[in-house]
């Protein structure tokens, strides 16, 4: 069942409105991993809910309880959550997704102010902070309410909402909602869900429309190395004592190689080679190794066959180093020993693995090889957020019927991707409600998420609303 031709006329004639609702948006910097920000967060939950409100949309705003970030304890920004429509007849979709952002500053690079959305209609881009991740298909929700509540036509299925603000910080709290709910049944926020849509991902490149699913977990660790009472002088402690920066590079230096391969026992070794048959799924994927170099702005792809780089990214577990916080980093030759510093490093993770199976791993080589360096330094270790790796079924009707939406909307049939990135309750919801889970994607794979210049093609935005309607059209029809 294809959506009526008025709501496809609808969101033609009401693009200028549905920017102006993005530009709003964008204007609440709702960075969640910035003290600083969050009221913004508070700001931006509120926007939220009354837009959900004002299409008919019964909402509750479920406070999460208190966290610590950078030493302070902030209250966390709530949950929205949000229900329309009760009718037995039809079937019931939850529907996730995030308002909050990561950082961005101008003279990180922007070309525009990061938190006002920048048109350039010479190429119909919507530039801005949270613009594709994830404010965008956030919106194109409530576009798609909005357009049925102006219409007066139904909604073909019964709509549940649960939209979080600390996504970028690792979901705190959220889990323990969604089990809750789950747990309390047909009485609960989620009761009598049959399906779960987030649009929180992109295409894997500027052509294809996809539909994901899979996701790498993720681990993050923070491990400090002290050992003076404050910062020194080199000239005059350079070789008489145990240099902190010195032992923290050497550990970082064990934890990956130069290829990518993840140096701590055990960890590479949990998951099992693909067979040719599945190799030959990443190969059929529309991808080159020009995409991966193209969007990273650089001729440095790990290998030369699209299947092996792809598979580094969907079904590989990848180490990366982050950053070294109480180093010196500002111009100039500045001649200190640091007296503190904390190196930032992350696994994405694949199944089998979870942060609860490889933490202990990483835990016993990280100060196994601080110990093979006879420092008299400190060494604390500290595990950040953490989530789990997800990955569906995909002959299920909930793919099908987003298939069938992808095809009437771009004229095109998806790929099938897994992802590399993370959205930690992606499993809770699939775990904890039993259903079927599927990411929708609104944007493009050059959307520059988390990076400078994030955008989102106006067209994305405009047809990518259309799809998200649509999708609901064929879950209502179903097989
Ligand atoms: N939208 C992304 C998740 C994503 C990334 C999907 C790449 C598909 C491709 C999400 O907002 C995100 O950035 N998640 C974080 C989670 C982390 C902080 C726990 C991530 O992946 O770094
Ligand atoms: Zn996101
Ligand atoms: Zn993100």
């Amino acid at each position: 069942m294809p959506a009526p031709a008025q709501f496809l006329k609808f969101v033609d004639a009401h693009e200028e409105d549905f920017i102006q609702r993005l530009a709003k948006a964008v204007e609440i910097p709702s960075v969640s991993g910035d003290p600083a920000h969050r009221e913004d967060v508070f700001r931006m939950a509120s926007f939220l809910e009354s837009q959900l409100k004002s299409y008919g949309v019964e909402t509750k705003s479920v406070p999460l309880g208190t966290h610590k970030l950078e030493g302070k304890e902030l209250q966390l920004p709530p949950a929205i959550l949000g229900r329309i429509g009760n009718d037995k007849g039809k079937k019931t979709v939850l529907i996730y997704g995030h308002f909050d952002v990561q950082p961005a500053e101008l003279s990180d690079g922007w070309s525009h102010p990061p938190f006002k959305l920048t048109r350039d209609d010479a190429t119909g881009r919507l530039y801005g902070r949270g613009s594709s991740d994830d404010k965008g298909p956030v919106l194109g929700w409530v576009n798609v309410l909005h357009a049925h509540k102006a219409l007066n036509i139904p909604l073909p299925v019964n709509l549940r909402f649960c939209f979080e603000g600390m996504e970028e910080t690792g979901s705190e709290g959220l889990d323990e909602l969604i089990i809750s709910e789950a747990q309390k049944g047909e009485q609960g926020w989620f009761g009598g869900v049959d399906c779960v849509c987030i649009s929180d991902n992109y295409w894997l490149n500027t052509r294809t429309p996809c539909l994901t699913y899979g996701l790498r977990g993720i681990t993050y660790f923070k491990v400090m190395i002290s050992g003076p009472a404050k910062d020194l002088h080199s000239g005059v402690f350079g070789r008489m004592v145990h240099e902190p920066m010195t032992d923290l590079v050497l550990l970082m230096s064990k934890l990956v190689d130069v290829n990518g391969n993840i140096l701590i026992p055990g960890v590479d070794e949990m998951v099992q080679s693909p067979t040719e048959e599945e190799r030959a799924l990443y190969d059929s994927l529309d991808y080159s190794i020009q995409d991966v170099e193209e969007s990273a702005g650089g001729k440095i792809a790990l290998a030369t066959d699209k299947a092996s780089v792809l598979m580094g990214r969907m079904r590989s577990p990848s180490l990366s180093l982050h950053g070294i916080e109480g180093a010196f980093y500002g111009a100039g030759g500045k001649t200190v020993i640091p007296a503190k510093v904390s190196g930032k490093f992350s696994i994405r993770l694949v199944p089998p693995q979870t942060p609860d199976n490889v933490n202990p791993l990483v835990v016993k080589y990280l100060n196994a090889e601080f110990k093979k360096l006879n420092s008299k330094n400190t060494l604390t270790i500290e595990e950040l957020h953490g989530g789990k790796p997800w990955v569906e079924d995909h002959n299920h009707w909930n793919y099908e019927a987003a298939k069938r939406a992808t095809l009437e909307i771009y004229k095109q049939t998806p790929d099938l991707t897994r992802e590399g990135g993370s959205i930690p309750v992606t499993l809770t919801f699939a775990e904890a409600l039993r259903v079927n889970v599927l990411l929708l994607p609104m944007g493009r794979g050059d959307d520059g998420a988390h990076s400078t210049n994030e955008k989102l093609d106006k067209s994305n935005y405009i047809e990518g609303t259309k799809l998200l309607g649509t999708y609901l059209y064929e879950v209502a029809a179903g097989q």
